[in-house]
Formats: C-alpha cells, sequence, structure tokens
C-alpha cells in the first residue's frame, strides 16, 4: 500500500520531478560559489540565483529582484523582518493569534529585550472581526502589524488586502507571513500595500528544504541579523548597504534556489488557480465525509467557507497523538497532532491541551487518498 502524506502545511511532497532534477544538476555541473568569484562555473550559479530573485519577484509584485533575499526557512526570513526593524522601547506592534511561533518568539523577544509592547487580537476563527479590532487596537505608538496570511491550523485566510490599506493610510509598518499562501493564492506586494514578505521555498513553492525569502521593499532598512562575507566591498569593515548581501551573509544554498526555481517553473505550468481549485475540491470533500462521522469535532471556518487545505479536528475520547500514530503505523498515512507551533491558535479554539489532528492537502493528493484516511478515521473510532 502506497504512503500518503497529509502533512503538507508542514513542508510540501512530493516535489515535481524537475526540482531534484536542478537539485542534482546544481551539485554535480556547477557547485561553485555564487558571488565570490568571476570564474565560469561561479557566474553560472550566479545566474540561476538571479533569476531565481526574478522570478520570484515577479510573481509577488515587487520590481527590483535585488529586494528578493534568501534564507533558509520563513523562520530565519521572519527574524531578519521583525528582529531586523529599529525599535525603540515603548513601540507597538498588532499581531494575531493565528500566528506560528516564529512571528511570536521574535516579538516576546523584542518584549524582554527592547521593552515594545505587543497586542494579540483574537479575531473570529473564519478571520472576521479583524479589521475591527486592528482599527481599537492602535494607538499613535503603533510601529507595526505582523500577520499571517494564512492560518497553518484552521486553514482560515486573512484578510490582508484590507489590513494594508489600513497601513499604508497609517503610515504603519505591514509585515506579512505568507507561509501557508506562497504558491497557492496570488500575492501582489506592491497593490496589498505590503512592505516585508516571509515565505518559505518547501511548501507551496515545491522547493526543497533549507530554502525560505524575505521580499523587503525599497523604502524599509533594517538592521541586518548575521554579519560578515558578502563577496563583494571586502575591504569594508561594515556591512555593505548594497542588497540583497546587506541581509545575506555567508554562501547561499545554490542547489536549494536552484531547486527552488524549478519548483516556482513548474507551479507558473500548472497554473496556481488549478492548484488552489483542486486543493479546495479535496478540503471540501474531505470536511462533507468528516463532518457526519459522529465524535467528530472540526475547528476552522464553516464547510462553504473560502479556505486554506488545511483541517484541524479531534476525535471524542480518543488522544491526538495516538490517532496520529495509528493513522501513521497501521494505515501509512501522514498526519500531523499536537500544537501545531501555534499555542495561540489553539487557545482561541479550546484545544490548547493537546492540540487537534492535522491534514493538509497538496496538488498531488487525490480523492481516493481521502477517502482511505476517511475509511481509516471511521475504522479507529469503531475500535474504541
Ligand atoms: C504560518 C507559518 N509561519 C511560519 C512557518 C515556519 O516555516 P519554516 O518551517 O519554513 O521556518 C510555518 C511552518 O509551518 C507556518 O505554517
Amino acid at each position: 500500500m502506497s504512503y500518503i502524506y497529509f502533512d503538507q502545511a508542514a513542508s510540501s511532497f512530493p516535489k515535481p520531478k524537475k526540482v531534484g532534477e536542478a537539485v542534482l544538476e546544481a551539485i554535480n555541473d556547477y557547485g561553485a560559489n555564487p558571488g565570490r568569484g568571476g570564474h565560469t562555473l561561479a557566474v553560472r550559479a550566479n545566474d540561476v540565483i538571479f533569476k531565481a530573485r526574478k522570478t520570484i519577484a515577479m510573481m509577488f509584485g515587487e520590481q527590483n529582484p535585488a529586494n528578493v533575499c534568501f534564507y533558509l526557512n520563513a523562520t530565519q526570513a521572519l527574524n531578519q523582518a521583525i528582529q531586523g526593524v529599529d525599535f525603540k522601547e515603548g513601540d507597538h506592534v498588532i499581531t494575531t493569534s493565528f500566528e506560528h511561533n516564529s512571528v511570536r518568539r521574535p516579538l516576546e523577544r523584542l518584549k524582554d529585550t527592547k521593552g515594545i509592547k505587543v497586542s494579540y487580537i483574537e479575531p473570529a476563527v473564519n478571520g472576521k472581526l479583524l479589521l475591527e479590532l486592528i482599527e481599537q487596537e492602535i494607538n499613535e505608538n503603533t510601529k507595526a502589524i505582523v500577520v499571517s496570511h494564512g492560518s497553518n491550523v484552521t486553514g482560515t485566510i486573512l484578510p490582508i488586502e484590507e489590513i494594508g490599506m489600513f497601513t499604508k493610510v497609517h503610515d504603519i509598518l505591514f509585515v506579512v507571513d505568507a507561509s501557508q499562501t506562497a504558491g497557492i493564492l496570488s500575492l501582489d506586494m506592491k497593490e496589498m500595500n505590503i512592505d516585508m514578505l516571509a515565505f518559505p521555498g518547501h511548501k507551496g513553492l515545491m522547493g526543497p528544504q533549507g530554502t525560505g525569502v524575505l521580499i523587503i521593499r525599497d523604502h524599509v532598512d533594517l538592521i541586518p541579523l548575521i554579519y560578515g562575507g558578502t563577496g563583494s566591498h571586502s575591504e569594508d569593515v561594515h556591512q555593505p548597504e548594497k542588497r540583497p548581501e546587506r541581509y545575506e551573509s555567508g554562501t547561499l544554498n545554490t542547489p536549494g534556489i536552484a531547486g527552488l526555481l524549478a519548483g516556482i517553473e513548474e507551479l507558473h505550468s500548472i497554473g496556481i488557480e488549478s492548484i488552489y481549485e483542486h486543493e479546495a475540491q479535496l478540503t471540501t470533500y474531505c470536511l462533507e465525509r468528516l463532518s457526519v462521522i459522529e465524535g467528530i469535532q472540526i475547528y476552522g471556518p464553516q464547510l462553504h467557507e473560502t479556505r486554506l487545505a488545511v483541517i484541524s479536528f479531534t476525535i471524542e475520547g480518543i488522544d491526538v497523538h495516538e490517532v496520529a500514530m495509528i493513522l501513521d503505523q497501521h494505515y501509512q498515512i501522514g498526519v500531523r497532532a499536537g500544537l501545531h507551533c501555534s499555542p495561540l491558535t489553539h487557545s482561541l479554539l479550546g484545544t490548547e491541551d493537546g492540540g487537534a489532528i492535522r491534514v493538509s492537502f497538496g496538488y498531488y493528493n487525490t480523492i481516493e487518498e481521502v477517502d482511505r484516511f476517511i475509511d481509516a478515521i471511521k475504522e479507529i473510532k469503531s475500535f474504541f
């Protein structure tokens, strides 16, 4: 029996074949250090990286490819975005209880080290009321709003377009965590007034692990988190002003970025609308079948509300970790149980004690796999 992978919200799998091929090609054919020399192989590596920057810039509505900075994951990108802001004591940041720990922990650290104040907005599980609550929370010290575009627990999509209009009017820095939406929903930084956009390469963009991106608009100046070799301006003791080097010290993950570029090219050839449609179809089907099983509690938006392909649920009387273990060991179905690095979301849902079981779908999952999962859940229920 083939293994069913329903943990796409953590990392997408399988990757398109071209992704692995591009990674291997980088390692085997031009494994030189990009930006660290003028020889043929370094130039080839550099060309691939530049093409990736250009493709990503175009995809997310940014004109300047030099504003696309590469990191190892979304967490590093978010840390650069949040801890790179020159916050002063008393500055105020608004965020939400849907955030992942990669937003919450850097903010909590800034609370401790710099004395900033952080407000966590608690919208409804379908994202409604967020704008009104943000408006109530805003004050003259509000310097930034940091919001995830989509929840990795409930699949809720947050209204970032409206928040962007609001931050523009109030001249507040707008940081968006697009970890669950990059490659799935279209995003245009300019149109949506997003100042910094962070996302992983290894989820919806179908790239390999070890890839993450932060796009920093021209007008945003950050304090770099990492200082060191950039392959340019070596005579200068200070970090260069020039981007992307300013925010990218150290050798880049060329094989990973080459794979990411191949993933994005594949995604464009499928079309992100088709990907969303397919995932939405699986999600609706799964929700319909799950919701009629007695003793199952599903969290998040209602059945026909627009959402991401992420479903969290619990089964009355059965520990969530036990369910995940049985699904894996007995049925060869990979899901994720627990708090999903987002304890505040679970508090919002009332599942903070043990968390929930999360299934998340991707483009390569099928209706037949959902059927096998539903049959497994029914059988597990009947054992207890
Ligand atoms: C909403 C959200 N933000 C941030 C992250 C962190 O991403 P990464 O694992 O690439 O650091 C995740 C990963 O699950 C996520 O779902």
